[in-house]
């Protein structure tokens, strides 16, 4: 058992949040490369191809030639097993992107410099805020000029609600980029953009000078990133480990992915802080530790293979507890079944593709032939447990649907309820006349849907874009239906609850004054 616990206290597991383009994928590249995983970075690009856009990760696999499946990587970096699970980009962002959160301990958030916080950004991290989940902030593209860090940093503050605490500060940024002055390690680090990953630790003495005669101490660059960092230290944030854990206090850190300047000094701090795989809660209430002898876990992803001739799929298990061992027997929860694990799969354990060996924190991928669905529990051992069910997401997007063939209704119906169970969509109806819409976080989910219903129930669907709308819960206590209008179609969910679909922010702010009594709610 203590090996267990030693085990899980090597673990992190985090998903990079972050709009599209501010660096993700050159980050992860990164912590390849100083975990030895791949021999040189800053050559991969993250283009997109095909219609069902892949994980930029699938570019890291084909260039490498080494066993990445997208959604997964697990890479051994200072003695620490890291799991970092993908959060898709636009055109693949769905609710799968914020079951993704469910599944991870942490996240680091990846802000582009001359951007600051981008709608995608705040989109992830309110749903990790909502978790109550460890944040860090790497503030990306130094080496280019971008906006003021004073003004980054109270913009992170201001649109996110997070206290921040800056670990290091960058002296200058694009050509003056001096490098970082560092008050948490109490140095400074040198860019020596010349060489490669070039830089250098100069200390420093009791009134945070640099130690040592160096021509960049008289420049402005220096003196002014000293200034603000002793006036940052002083006066803003203190730094408070305990704040960290809980997601209320985000530590940033500054640097460039491209050149690799400031992302060793993160990926250490970011070991060092992170937490490691911690109790889950049962829908009973219970908690399970990681450590519990017992092996569980849950489902928070299903991948199906877009290839029509091959049916297969990969359901994602995030292990809660215990230990997995090839070929042990498990129970779904859902259905009391016992399924025996002898087809998984790891992912990117030096092209290892059987899995020897997982605990807590973990991601295993169990080859599935429809036995598995998003949000089910898995475990060993007599006593049924089942976790807390994953969050539905409020969509934004809508389509109205139906079925091109009114011949082909009942395989149409099938479609749509067992699509909608799995949670590739969600589905709502007019509140009177049952109109049929469907409801997503993400474009995508709606092309997945009508190729899936074509290829797998046989059921061509009309789409009717209904474009964004802001969703809303009411009590239906409250509900009187000549609240409805053509700015908030009234509709109800798959649970029969109602909802309002709002056509916009004023159309919502002008019902909220209408009916301040009125209270409306919306999902996680
Ligand atoms: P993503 O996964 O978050 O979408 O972003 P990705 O890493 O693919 O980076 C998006 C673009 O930003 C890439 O340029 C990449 O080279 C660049 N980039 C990432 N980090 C840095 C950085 O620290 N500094 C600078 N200057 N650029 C950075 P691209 O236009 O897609 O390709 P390329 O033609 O520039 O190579």
């Amino acid at each position: 058992m203590k090996d267990i616990k030693e085990a899980v206290s090597k673990r992190k597991t985090f998903a990079i949040i972050s709009h599209p383009d501010a660096g993700k994928t050159t980050i992860t590249e990164r912590l390849l490369f100083y975990s030895g995983a791949i021999r040189q970075a800053g050559t991969v690009k993250g283009k997109k191809t095909g219609k069902f856009a892949k994980s930029d990760w699938m570019a890291i696999e084909k260039q490498r030639g080494i066993s990445v499946t997208s959604s997964v990587m697990q890479v051994d970096y200072d003695g620490f097993q890291v799991n970092i699970v993908d959060t898709p980009g636009h055109e693949d962002f769905s609710e799968d992107t914020y079951r993704t959160l469910m599944a991870v301990d942490s996240a680091v958030m990846v802000i582009d410099s001359a951007k600051g916080i981008e709608p995608q950004t705040k989109k992830l991290f309110e749903v990790c805020a909502r978790r109550g989940i460890p944040i860090f902030t790497f503030i990306n593209k130094m080496d280019r000029d971008g906006r003021e860090p004073l003004d980054l940093v109270s913009e992170l503050e201001d649109v996110l609600g997070i206290s921040a605490y800056p670990m290091n500060w960058p002296m200058g940024m694009g050509k003056s980029f001096l490098g970082l002055y560092d008050l948490h390690n109490y140095r400074v680090e040198l860019n020596h953009p010349e060489e490669a990953d070039g830089h250098d630790f100069l200390p420093l003495d009791e009134e945070g000078e640099v130690v040592g005669d160096y021509p960049f101490k008289q420049t402005s660059v220096y003196t002014q990133a000293m200034e603000d960092a002793t006036l940052l230290n002083e006066a803003g944030n203190v730094f408070d480990e305990e704040a960290i854990r809980k997601g209320q206090l985000t530590p940033v850190f500054f640097g460039s992915a491209l050149t690799g300047f400031g992302v060793q000094t993160f990926l250490d701090a970011f070991v060092d802080y992170a937490p490691s795989p911690s109790s889950h809660k049962t829908e009973e209430g219970g908690i399970i530790e990681p450590d519990d002898e017992r092996f569980t876990g849950f489902i928070f992803k299903i991948q199906a293979n877009m290839n029509p001739a091959h049916r297969d799929r990969i359901a994602f298990v995030r292990i809660c507890s215990g230990e997995f061992e090839p070929g042990m027997s498990v129970t779904l929860n859902r259905t009391g079944k016992s399924i025996k694990l002898s087809h998984t799969t790891q992912f990117m354990a030096d092209s290892r593709e059987q899995v020897d060996n997982a605990v807590a924190g973990d991601i295993i991928g169990l080859y599935d032939t429809g036995n598995f669905q998003i949000g089910d529990t898995i475990y060993s051992g007599k006593e049924a447990l089942a976790f807390e069910p994953l969050p539905q997401f409020t969509p934004e997007i809508f389509n109205r649907v139906a079925a091109k063939n009114v011949m082909k209704q009942k395989s149409f119906h099938k479609g749509i309820e067992q699509l909608m169970q799995e949670g590739a969509i969600q589905l709502y109806k007019t509140y009177h006349t049952n109109e049929y819409i469907l409801g997503a976080v993400g474009q995508l989910q709606f092309e997945v849907f009508q190729f899936r219903m074509k290829h797998e129930y046989n059921a061509e669907v009309m789409l009717t874009p209904m474009g964004s709308r802001i969703a809303r819960w009411i009590d239906p206590e409250q509900l009187d239906p000549k609240m409805s209008s053509g700015r908030n179609l009234l509709t109800k969910d798959r649970f029969d609850q109602p909802v309002f679909l709002f056509e916009n922010q004023f159309a919502l702010q002008w019902f909220v004054d209408k009916h301040p009594d009125v209270k409306l709610s919306q999902l996680f």
